[in-house]
């Protein structure tokens, strides 16, 4: 077994279960507790005054009063391409994709620039607490190549993929279904499964991949059953006009991918706001995930997404959480919490901070299949961990004199916090401002 080096002491919170359906017994809390970490993983946790005591002799004790230690977040998709175009003014998205996106996806043609902005990302993601995401690159394969480069450096667990794009975008961003199939197949042999690097096979959407495209996907997905698949669907208005005109044969957007093979357990949609009901079951059906993006939602107009018929028990569709950065307006997952509560507010839904919190850690771990690895403070689990102060403001700290309640602070922290509220993330046992 290999020796503890490090503890983490403050205030432990891990879910064991969804809070919707398993209430208060969903979660652990310990008011004073300890993490011991040892070779990446947790060793055990437990309460201090006990685990101190049989502490081995030189191990550090990072100590955080008051500090809530959670299992780092999960973000279920992102664009890392797309770190400069976040914040880009008055579009819808066809054309936000047009101007902005698609724009500045063709400087990740250069290896050298990929390599800066992918080093950009991940330090910005550590400092917003998030140890995991499912990453889009562009459709240059040396994107995607630096990404794992330096994610695999830093041994964060991330699940990336080239983008798969041969119609309807700029020249300098197309690949064709051989050279996607070819280039995908290349970076899945190097990548998949190498440390804590995943594969995702990536089309972009229905609309920038021809018919003999989204049939490669399906075959790359057939040979390499354990990587995922991501892609958009049921974004907006314009955009599944669109998919009826260049697919008039299929009965809707979700159908296509249906066609094609995409549908399935490890496979993520980003979205899926204007679904009709057939189309949520086959989603529901073949276990696939519907991916909640909310800032992203909001600020490129898109619509608001029904958690409560994705969560109607007849149906019980998977659901993923999302900052879709750059679409998406912050890399925080506690603004995304923030904003999701809002769209479901404008629905008369809810969203209970327990829940939203099981949703950041272990809900998205198992929307991602990777429950056994991450996504909860538990003897065995990979150490990644981060500890949040919800008095990291002014206004927090104000607030907080009137919270009673566990739930009152973690609403709090979810309402009014973002990358201040991060005192602290580990990946994989190590400090991660130490790696940066
Ligand atoms: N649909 C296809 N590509 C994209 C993208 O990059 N961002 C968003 N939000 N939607 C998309
Ligand atoms: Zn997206």
């Amino acid at each position: 077994m290999t020796a503890v080096t490090r503890a983490l002491r403050g205030r432990l919170l891990t879910f064991r279960d969804d809070p919707a359906t398993a209430g208060d017994a969903s979660y652990t809390y310990i008011e004073d507790g300890l993490v011991l970490l040892a070779g990446g993983r947790i060793a055990e946790l437990g309460e201090a005054t006990e685990l101190l005591a049989r502490l081995p002799e030189g191990a550090a004790v990072d100590h955080f009063p008051g500090g809530l230690i959670l299992p780092g977040f999960i973000d279920a998709h992102i664009h890392f391409p797309q770190t400069q175009v976040i914040a880009s003014y008055g579009a819808q998205l066809m054309d936000w994709l047009q101007r902005y996106a698609f724009a500045e996806e063709l400087r990740f043609g250069d290896s050298a620039h990929a390599a800066a902005v992918a080093g950009f990302f991940l330090d910005e993601l550590a400092r917003n607490g998030t140890t995991t995401a499912a990453v889009y690159g562009s459709v240059h394969p040396q994107a995607a190549e630096a990404l794992f480069t330096e994610s695999h450096r830093r041994n964060t667990r991330m699940i990336a993929g080239k983008v798969l794009m041969d119609r309807n975008a700029p020249d300098g961003l197309l690949d064709t279904a051989r050279s996607g199939y070819d280039d995908s197949k290349a970076l899945i042999q190097r990548w998949h499964g190498k440390g804590r690097q995943l594969y995702a096979v990536t089309p972009r959407f229905a609309i920038t991949s021809s018919e003999a495209q989204l049939e490669a996907a399906g075959a790359l997905m057939k040979e390499h059953p354990d990587c995922y698949l991501q892609t958009h669907l049921s974004e907006n208005r314009r955009e599944i006009e669109t998919v009826h005109e260049l697919f008039p044969w299929a009965e809707s957007y979700t159908h296509v991918y249906e066609r094609f093979g995409l549908l399935g357990a490890r496979s993520l949609f980003g979205h899926c706001i204007h679904l009709s009901d057939r189309e949520r079951l086959l989603l529901s059906e073949s276990r696939s995930v519907a991916v909640f993006c909310p800032t992203s939602n909001l600020f490129i107009g898109s619509g608001l997404f029904d958690l409560a018929k994705a969560h109607d028990p007849a149906l019980d569709l998977r659901v993923g959480l999302a900052t879709d950065v750059g679409g998406g307006t912050s890399y925080s997952m506690l603004r995304t919490l923030a904003e999701g509560y809002k769209v479901l507010q404008l629905q008369h839904q809810n969203l209970p901070a327990l829940l939203g919190f099981y949703w950041l850690t272990l809900g998205n771990a198992r929307a991602l299949q990777l429950d056994d690895r991450i996504g909860t403070l538990e003897a065995g689990r990979e150490a990644d961990i981060v500890v949040l102060d919800a008095r990291a403001t002014p206004a927090m700290a104000h607030r907080a004199e009137r919270v009673e309640t566990l739930e009152e602070e973690l609403f709090l922290l979810m309402t009014l916090g973002d990358d201040r509220a991060v005192r602290a993330t580990y990946i994989a046992g190590e400090k991660a401002d130490d790696r940066i």
